[in-house]
This record gives C-alpha cells, sequence and structure tokens, in this order.
C-alpha cells in the first residue's frame, strides 16, 4: 500500500461561467478541485493551507475513517476550523472501500465550489468484479451560483427565508452547451466503439437531487458509494447530493456524439427550482478521425422534475452483491424524523428576518430537535477531553409526539427545540435507525448522510412507517451498504450499522440549506476498551477555536 501526499492550498481564484466572472474559494486554483487516486487500503497525508478569507475544514465524504475522527472534517464536530493563514494536516487510511467518493469543505456553503472526486481503485493485486473498462471518467455534478454561495446563505439565515436557487446545475464545473457563453468548455467524454467506460458519477450539488442520464446508452450499475452492488441496467440515475453511482456504458451506437445531461429531481412541493439541464457530450472516437465532432449531439429524454416514480424506481433496485454481514439483532433501535418546519416570530421581531411565508422563519429538524453547533470546542474535544458544557446528551430516541408525519399537524409541533443534542452509543452496538420523513411545512425527499459508517438500507417506503407490516419487508439478505439514503417523500427509509468507530459523527440531510437550518443530529460512540478500538489521540496541529 501507498501512501500519497498532497497539499490543498484553499484560496480566492477568478473564476468565470455564464459570462460573468467572479472570485471564487477553490482548492489549488482549481474547480472542481484535484482528483484523489488511490487503491484500497492506501493513506493520504493532506496538507490544508487556508489561504482565504473564510474558515475552512474539509470532509472526505465516505471514507469511514475509523480511528481516525479527526481527519473526518465537519466544522464544530470534528475539529475547530482552520482560520484565514491556517493549516491542518488530514491523515487517514482508505480500508475496505472501493469505487468511488468526494471530498468537500464542511464550512457555511464553502462546498459550492470546494469539492473534487475521490476515486478508489482495488488494491493493486485486485481487479474490479467486472471486466476491466476500456476507458475510466469522473463526473461530478454541481451548481453554481453567480452571486458568491456564501452571501446568499448569509441572506437567507438572516431573513428566515429560502435562499436563491443556483444559476446553473455543472458537470465537472461546466453548465455545458445548453447555458449561456458555456459551450466552449462543455466536458467531453470519450467512447470508442466497441469498448466499455466505466463513469463515476457524484452528485456534489449544493441544495438538489439530480437525474441523470446519457442519450441511446444503457446505464449498468455496478457501484454506489465506494461499494459494489449487484449489476442492473437503466436508463436514468437519481443522485441525492453526497451520493455516488458507478456506471459501465457499452460503445455500442453509431459513432457520433450523444449528450450525457443532469437535470433537477425536484420532490418539494410548490418550492421554486431550477429545471435547467446541464450537458456533457460522449464523443465517439475511431482511429481515423474523432467522431462528427460539428454534429448536433443526440439528446436524452431526462424525467419530469416531479417524477418520484422514477426515482424511487431507481433507489430500490440497488442490492449488494452477496450475502452481507447486516446486523439481524439490534441494541439500539431509534426512530428519528426528518423534516422542515417554520418558527413563529417574536411579535416584536423586525419584518426582514421573518421572511418564510406568512412572516414565519424555516427551521428544520430531527425528532424535534433542530441542531445547533458548538462554537468553542468541536464535540469531538469536548468528548475526548470529558469538557463539560459543550453538548447535552439528550436528544431523544423516538419522536417527543407521536402524529400522521405524512399530514398536516398542530402548530405546536411546527416549534422545535434548539440544541446541541448528542445520542450515545456503545462500542460496538448494532443499531437501527428509522428515518421518517415529515411534512410540517412541506414534504420532500431528503439525502440522509451518516459520517465514520457505512450502513445497510434494510427497507424503504411511503407514509408512515409501521413497525408490523413493514418489518415484514426488511430485506436482512443482500440489502446495500451506502453512506447517504434519500430518504423518499412522505416516506421513510430503515438503515443498520454496527458502532465500531469511536467518535462523533453528524448525521444530516446533505441539502446544505436544511443543515443550515438544524436538520442533524450527532451519534457520539464511545471508545472500546482495546488499543484497536481506541480513537487515537488528536494530531499536533489540530485547529483550535
Ligand atoms: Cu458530505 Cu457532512 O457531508
Amino acid at each position: 500500500a501507498k501512501t500519497h501526499y498532497h497539499d490543498f492550498v484553499v484560496q480566492a481564484t477568478k473564476v468565470t461561467r455564464l459570462c460573468k466572472t467572479r472570485s471564487s474559494i477553490t482548492v489549488n486554483g482549481q474547480l472542481p478541485g484535484p482528483t484523489l487516486e488511490v487503491n484500497n487500503g492506501d493513506s493520504l497525508v493532506i496538507k490544508v493551507v487556508n489561504k482565504a478569507q473564510y474558515n475552512v475544514t474539509i470532509h472526505w465524504h465516505g471514507v469511514r475513517q475509523i480511528r481516525t475522527a479527526w481527519a473526518d472534517g465537519p466544522e464544530f464536530i470534528t475539529q475547530c476550523p482552520i482560520r484565514p493563514g491556517g493549516s491542518y494536516t488530514y491523515r487517514f487510511m482508505i480500508s475496505g472501500q472501493e469505487g468511488t467518493l468526494w471530498w468537500h469543505a464542511h464550512s457555511s456553503w464553502l462546498r459550492a465550489t470546494v469539492y473534487g472526486a475521490i476515486v478508489i481503485r482495488p488494491k493493486e493485486r485486485d481487479s474490479y468484479p467486472f471486466a476491466k473498462p476500456n476507458h475510466e471518467s469522473v463526473i461530478v455534478l454541481g451548481e453554481w451560483w453567480n452571486a458568491n454561495p456564501i452571501d446568499v446563505i448569509r441572506q437567507a439565515t438572516r431573513t428566515g427565508g429560502a435562499p436563491n436557487v443556483s444559476d446553473a446545475y455543472t458537470i465537472n464545473g461546466q453548465p455545458g452547451d445548453l447555458y449561456n457563453c458555456s459551450k466552449k468548455d462543455t466536458f467531453i467524454v470519450p467512447m470508442g466503439s466497441g469498448e466499455t467506460n466505466l463513469i463515476r458519477v457524484i452528485n456534489a450539488a449544493l441544495n438538489q437531487q439530480l437525474f441523470f442520464t446519457i442519450a441511446g446508452h444503457k446505464l449498468t450499475v455496478v457501484g454506489a458509494d465506494a461499494s459494489y452492488v449487484k449489476p442492473f441496467t437503466t436508463s436514468v440515475l437519481m443522485l441525492g447530493p453526497g451520493q455516488t453511482t458507478d456506471v459501465l456504458i457499452k460503445g455500442d451506437q453509431p459513432p457520433r456524439q450523444y449528450y450525457i445531461a443532469a437535470r433537477a429531481y425536484a420532490s418539494a412541493q410548490g418550492a421554486p427550482f431550477d429545471n435547467t439541464t446541464t450537458t456533457a457530450i460522449l464523443n465517439y472516437t475511431t482511429t481515423a478521425t474523432s467522431a462528427a465532432s460539428n454534429s448536433n449531439p443526440i439528446m436524452p429524454n431526462l424525467p419530469p422534475f416531479n417524477d418520484t416514480k422514477t426515482a424511487t424506481a431507481f433507489t430500490t433496485s440497488f442490492r449488494s452483491p452477496g450475502k452481507t454481514l447486516v446486523p439481524t439483532t439490534i441494541d439500539e433501535n431509534l426512530f428519528i424524523t426528518a423534516g422542515l418546519g417554520i418558527n413563529q416570530c417574536p411579535k416584536n421581531a423586525n419584518s426582514n428576518t421573518c421572511q418564510a411565508p406568512n412572516g414565519t422563519r424555516f427551521t428544520a429538524s430531527m425528532n424535534n430537535v433542530s441542531f445547533v453547533l458548538p462554537s468553542n470546542y468541536s464535540l469531538l474535544q469536548a468528548h475526548h477531553h470529558g469538557i463539560p458544557g459543550v453538548f447535552t446528551t439528550d436528544f431523544p430516541a423516538t419522536p417527543p409526539v407521536k402524529f400522521d408525519y405524512t399530514g398536516n399537524v398542530s402548530r405546536s409541533l411546527w416549534q422545535p427545540v434548539r440544541g446541541t443534542k448528542v445520542y450515545k452509543l456503545k462500542y460496538g452496538a448494532r443499531v437501527q435507525v428509522v428515518l421518517q420523513g415529515t411534512s410540517i411545512f412541506t414534504a420532500e425527499n431528503h439525502p440522509i448522510h451518516l459520517h465514520g459508517y457505512d450502513f445497510y438500507v434494510v427497507a424503504e417506503g411511503f407514509g408512515n412507517f409501521d413497525p408490523k407490516s413493514d418489518t415484514a419487508r426488511f430485506n436482512l439478505v443482500d440489502p446495500p451498504l451506502r453512506n447517504t439514503v434519500s430518504l423518499p417523500v412522505k416516506g421513510w427509509a430503515v438503515i443498520r450499522f454496527v458502532a465500531d468507530n469511536p467518535g462523533t459523527w453528524i448525521m444530516h440531510c446533505h441539502l446544505d440549506v436544511h443543515i443550515g437550518w438544524g436538520l442533524a443530529m450527532v451519534f457520539v460512540v464511545d471508545n472500546g476498551v482495546g488499543q484497536l478500538e481506541t480513537l487515537e489521540q488528536p494530531p499536533e496541529d489540530l485547529p483550535v477555536c
């Protein structure tokens, strides 16, 4: 196994998109940032130097971070932010994961432009569980704002309203042919006739689930979130922010150009959304000539933005390739609601701060707790050194009130309590979490991401979770292993994992606007007793608050 050394310089860079140039925060001046290419079992040492004017941290999304929670990266959860002028070196290993992950800033809305891919190939003596592809490409889906994204979220936080939607979706940082001033930079994927291409698709968008397709080509899904899956064929993918999907495509079509395209899956009822389409080009090349370089690429059909049927058909197609280690006995059984709400504004509040519908403020919660980040210590420091007063351990294992989560409910439920509440798990506990979406204010899909773990998605469905009838539907044989589950609109999903990684691990909606509103909670997993179960000591350069 190798150790890979990288320097990530976070800096302001002039970036031009949609005919406008603005200063953007990037890593090493690149958008997207550098792709990390490693083999399973390798180690990474990444020195992050902050030359920007904002606090920053970097999270290695989906990397298990076994015993290395100090390198996980979410601001105020596992570390204090790296201040302007500061630096921090992340040291961690990739163990047992193969496929595609990614990295991103985990501080305010910086991940709008601070993100990149992590490609994990098998150990050098191993091979893929499918025939070696002729070519591999990475497709990172993102969003572009003409305004500074940090200002967009600051404005929304100040007013209590919803933030402005982005001005474009992007593929590898580029909006593509269908947007103004974007044609010459459209990303091109080469395709050889008769060859096979492995495409690693990452949804790095800030606030949008996306459908993804390629004109004329079947997509054979072989992996997701750095785990292999039992291959299945589809014409369209749906990815929530945080999710990755690896697909194989065959060069079995007449040689010319085909659009690769992504567009919103916007399940929120009545919410504004950006319905434009980002594109790249699949370009057949032959030995004689670069095929059809001036032809009009063929445009695929994408499902309509509210096509929950297609989204669900896709997300429920995943199986692990064989039998799994899914826990069949459970020590901790939690029921956690996830959804939006609105807070009444105090009578004397300035109307400029209450711009959600009817003079309210948006909020979001899990089990009616709207999560508040600490500010003086990270939760991991507080936990590790026993610093009191930073968090409380009273996050409820079940919702404080039972109600019809998918219906209209009493106003009192619109008012979550704010707090830095964690749930403690014993090392080694076998955990089940029933995630239940609510529609207190509006119903929508929530991509729920857990740090520090992969979990099995044993079932998902619509309506209120019913412990009797729905338990019978659990797949305890070959459920897929994920780090982000797309919690269906007005529905539920059940995940299981073994709490075998000590640390403080945030579980949150990966729509960034929902994190800001409090759609998060934290598991604190105790150290085990043995050397191999214990969290490593904090690195000397760990930033202080
Ligand atoms: Cu991809 Cu908490 O993040």
